[in-house]
């Protein structure tokens, strides 16, 4: 038995939730796994009602759960300071989910915009710390709402934090059957502080003589993710820095609407949490042609923690074969289908 706890959050979010829990329900028969599904109405109609995303002790509630899958929040009426600090940002922190893991492989059939790439030309990941970095809540304001206005946030690196996440990636980069190589990326020529995770590379790098590696500054990252994106296997990068090139990395893919991604505790004392790159996306939201693939390769990387091996596979098959047939896909993979027709012609093809 599985307990997952189910938080739709907001936008498109709820729609590519709702798709996969009917996936969910078929993968869960198919292969006789035992889920338990509990859903959580937490997010920006939560906030509108109650002047909070959720309940003062949410954090307890969700302690108990296996893991937790979440769709996305971010609401165009809310700060997004608010609906990101109030449910997402404590989730990733409290439960210790330091790992952020987030691929971007070009399949078969799907057209990135950079021109002459072939399917699997690009198969990164992405290892983003995630509990710690540019993201950590040190830091506040004075002389608020004056013109005397200082507002001062600190980034916090440790060497703990740094170790642990860029043994993850070395880790990884073993286990894949890749090009046995993991990238840094850094801004130490600016951001001193950033020298501490250049030097644990280092010494984590000695633990590892198979693997290759090399070091990047964030702005030439971005650069070759453009230019030669092949070159990449394994990327490790601080909060912030790995945040922007999943973004990238998204996109050099075809679409955020294949953008899969994992909050992981690798510990497992505490739940993961599994939510897509990316966001609300207010623009199309209530127009039912969110593209639902990448919450679904986001649940197949949950029940790959969970240890659903074959039920994860399947996913992967089915949502692979809907686009290398090409007849029923959302418009941003170049399509007329919507987010519900998707999930039939995925269901479909699992059976
Ligand atoms: P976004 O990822 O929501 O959207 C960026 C672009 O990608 C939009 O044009 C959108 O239509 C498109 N897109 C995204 N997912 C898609 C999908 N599944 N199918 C088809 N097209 C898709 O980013 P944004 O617009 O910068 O942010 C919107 C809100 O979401 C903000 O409030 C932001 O803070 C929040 N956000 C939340 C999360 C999260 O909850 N994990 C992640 C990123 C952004
Ligand atoms: C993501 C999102 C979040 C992040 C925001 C919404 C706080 O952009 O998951 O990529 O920056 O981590
Ligand atoms: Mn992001």
């Amino acid at each position: 038995m599985h307990k997952i706890a189910v938080i739709k959050g907001d936008g498109i979010g709820i729609d590519v939730v709702n798709e996969s829990l009917r996936l969910f329900d078929v993968i869960g028969k198919k292969f006789e796994i035992d889920f338990e599904f509990v859903e959580f109405p937490w997010g920006s109609t939560y906030y509108l009602k109650n002047n909070k995303m959720a309940p003062d002790n949410f954090l307890e509630i969700l302690a108990k759960f296996d893991a937790i899958f979440l769709g996305a929040v971010g609401h165009p009426d809310i700060q997004d300071n608010i609906t990101l600090n109030g449910l997402l940002l404590p989730i990733r922190r409290t439960f210790n989910q330091y790992v952020c893991q987030r691929p971007s492989t070009l399949f078969p059939n799907v057209k990135s915009p950079l021109s002459n790439k072939k399917p699997y030309d690009i198969d990164l990941v992405v290892i983003r710390e995630n509990t710690e970095g540019e993201y950590s809540q040190v830091g506040g304001f004075t002389y608020q709402n004056t013109p005397s206005e200082v507002a001062i946030q600190t980034a916090v690196f440790t060497r703990k934090g740094c170790e642990r996440i860029i043994k993850y990636a070395f880790e990884l980069a073993t286990k894949r059957n890749t090009k046995k190589h993991v990238t840094s990326i850094t801004k130490s020529n600016a951001l001193r502080y950033m020298t501490l995770w250049d030097r644990t590379f280092d010494d984590v790098s000695k633990m590892y003589p198979d693997i290759s590696t090399n070091s990047l500054l964030i702005d030439a990252a971005c650069m070759d993710f453009i230019r030669r994106p092949e070159e990449f296997d394994v990327v490790v990068a601080s909060n912030l820095f790995g945040d922007i090139l999943t973004d990238i990395g998204a996109m050099i893919t075809g679409s955020l609407g294949l953008a899969s991604s994992g909050n992981i505790n690798p510990d497992k004392d505490h739940p993961s949490m599994f939510e897509p790159t990316h966001g609300s996306a207010p623009d199309i939201a209530g127009k039912g042609i969110a593209n639902p693939m990448a919450q679904m390769l986001t649940g197949a990387m949950m029940l790959d923690h969970l240890g659903e091996l074959e039920a994860s596979q399947a996913i992967k098959k089915a949502v692979l074969n809907i686009i290398e047939n090409g007849d029923t896909l959302t418009p941003d993979l170049g399509g007329t289908a919507t987010t519900k027709s998707v999930t039939k012609a995925i269901i479909g093809n699992l059976n």
